[in-house]
């Protein structure tokens, strides 16, 4: 009987019976293609009729000492990673094209070399020679990393396992082509394979990879999240491409906290380290203005502060307009409902702006009371104090719920010249931390206390 035909998503890697425009699973536009079958061989027996060998269990006391990290000395990568490579892990580093992921990792390349690794830099994407000249325009010229431009996975894999590198990057798992799969490089399928062959190969070998995924949003070839579930640590590269601000994010890591993140500036001579990310998000305000809001957010296991921005004007539309850069739209909207239902303060007839300043994208709930203060700011076109700190969760009652870390992030507040604080009440303060706190139970408090109105 012939194989049914089966369609994959190329953003997600769901597999549907039939062509769509929008993949179910994840909700992208046009990223359903067809799969190409792998040549079956002869339909196999059921796997209960032969005997396999038996496996060796094992207790959970069994003890096992952590794995022996590698520093590479790029501190801001070495956090992200849990505190350096861990042997035999597979790490993939997705992004949008143009991002820096080349970059990056070619000195992350060079700086693990210069810590004794032995590095392995497969290019599919550009010449040697352009890695090359890349590497002299980095002051990486002198870093012993062994390079190749390369995409047959075959050829790849009888390499490394003649040279036994203790790090092998393959820039990018799209354009890998593995022979024993009919169908072309970038598809679900090809990357599949490839990115499985790679981690088996890594952790067989005892070799750490690391798989550069491009981000794409039209389908055409698939996206790092297809083979997400199959590594060690996933880390994304983000940025806006205006900004030279670039953020290195841990979204899963078998070996350390996840949503670390490292900080970094694409300058002319590649990515520089930014060690205080709450200086340089907050760099450019200088005076208080309507609509801004500084947050004390936790990125990971750091202090990190950041202002939202917002601006509410009259909509010349009759659907006002809801536009949100770095938070979660559907998060603005159930702010915007509670500040109506809770506070009696609408915001009909109103188009809607909010934006994290400095590319950062901010996914605590603890944001809540800083979105909230900076939408009402800029409504009332009242600036909130220029040494002032906001957070705090936000429930559909209109009561502000403590958040975790108080202490932590008013620390980072007083560390950067920020006397005063709005917290919700029940907040776990740390010795010395009363002193220029506001603790409120709800938003309505909140808005009678700020903005003397409510
Ligand atoms: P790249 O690492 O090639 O991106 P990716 O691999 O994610 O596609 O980086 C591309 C951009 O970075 C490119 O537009 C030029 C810029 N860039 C710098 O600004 N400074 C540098 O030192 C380098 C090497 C690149
Ligand atoms: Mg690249």
């Amino acid at each position: 009987m012939a194989k049914p035909i089966t369609f994959s998503c190329t953003a997600c890697g769901a597999v549907h019976n039939k062509w769509s425009g929008r993949c179910d699973a994840c909700g992208e536009w046009n990223s359903i293609t067809e799969d190409v079958p792998i040549s079956a061989g002869p339909a196999k027996k059921s796997l209960g009729t032969k005997r396999g060998s038996r496996m060796d269990l094992s207790d959970l006391r069994t003890e096992e000492t952590p794995p022996p990290r590698t520093g590479s000395g790029i501190e801001e990568f070495d956090r992200v990673l849990g505190g350096g490579l861990v042997p035999a892990s597979a790490i993939l580093v997705g992004g949008d094209p143009g991002i820096g992921k080349s970059t990056l990792l070619l000195q992350a390349a060079a700086s693990f070399a210069r810590a004794g690794l032995k590095v392995i830099y497969v290019s599919g994407e550009e010449a040697t020679a352009q890695v090359r000249m890349r590497a002299r325009r980095l002051g990486l010229s002198d870093a012993a990393v062994q390079l190749a431009a390369e995409t047959n996975l075959r050829d790849i894999l009888t390499t490394l396992e003649a040279e036994k590198p203790d790090l092998a990057i393959i820039d990018s798992i799209q354009t890998m082509w593995a022979d024993n799969v009919e169908s072309a490089p970038g598809s679900v399928s090809q990357v599949r394979a490839a990115a499985h062959e790679l981690t088996n190969f890594a952790k067989r070998k005892n070799m750490s990879v690391m798989l550069v995924g491009h981000v794409t949003k039209e389908g055409q070839i698939a996206g790092p999240r297809v083979i997400e579930h199959m590594v060690d640590t996933v880390l994304y590269f983000e940025g806006e491409r205006g900004h030279q601000f670039r953020i290195l994010r841990a979204v899963k890591n078998r070996f350390g906290p996840a949503d670390e993140i490292g900080v970094f500036e694409m300058t002319g001579e590649g990515l520089a380290e930014v060690t205080n990310p709450s200086a340089l998000f907050l760099s450019e305000r200088d005076t208080p203005a309507p609509g801004s809001v500084v947050f004390a957010g936790i990125e990971g296991t750091r202090p990190v502060l950041v202002e939202f921005q917002a601006l509410v004007a009259p909509t010349p539309h009759s659907q006002p307009r809801r536009t949100v850069v770095g938070w979660d739209g559907g998060r603005l909207a159930m702010i915007l409902a509670v500040l109506e239902s809770r506070c009696g303060i609408p915001f009909t007839g109103l188009d809607v702006y909010l934006n994290v300043a400095g590319g950062l994208k901010v996914s605590e709930p603890a944001a809540d009371l800083a979105v909230a203060a900076a939408l009402l700011s800029a409504r009332e076109d009242v600036a909130i104090p220029p040494d002032t700190v906001v957070f705090g969760e936000i429930s559909l009652s209109g009561a502000l719920r403590p958040v975790g870390q108080t202490e932590n992030r008013l620390k980072e507040a007083r560390k950067l010249g920020f006397s005063q604080a709005i917290a919700p009440t029940r907040s776990k303060l740390g010795a010395g931390d009363g002193q220029g706190i506001r603790q409120m139970s709800d938003l309505t408090s909140f808005v009678g206390e700020i903005f003397g109105a409510g």
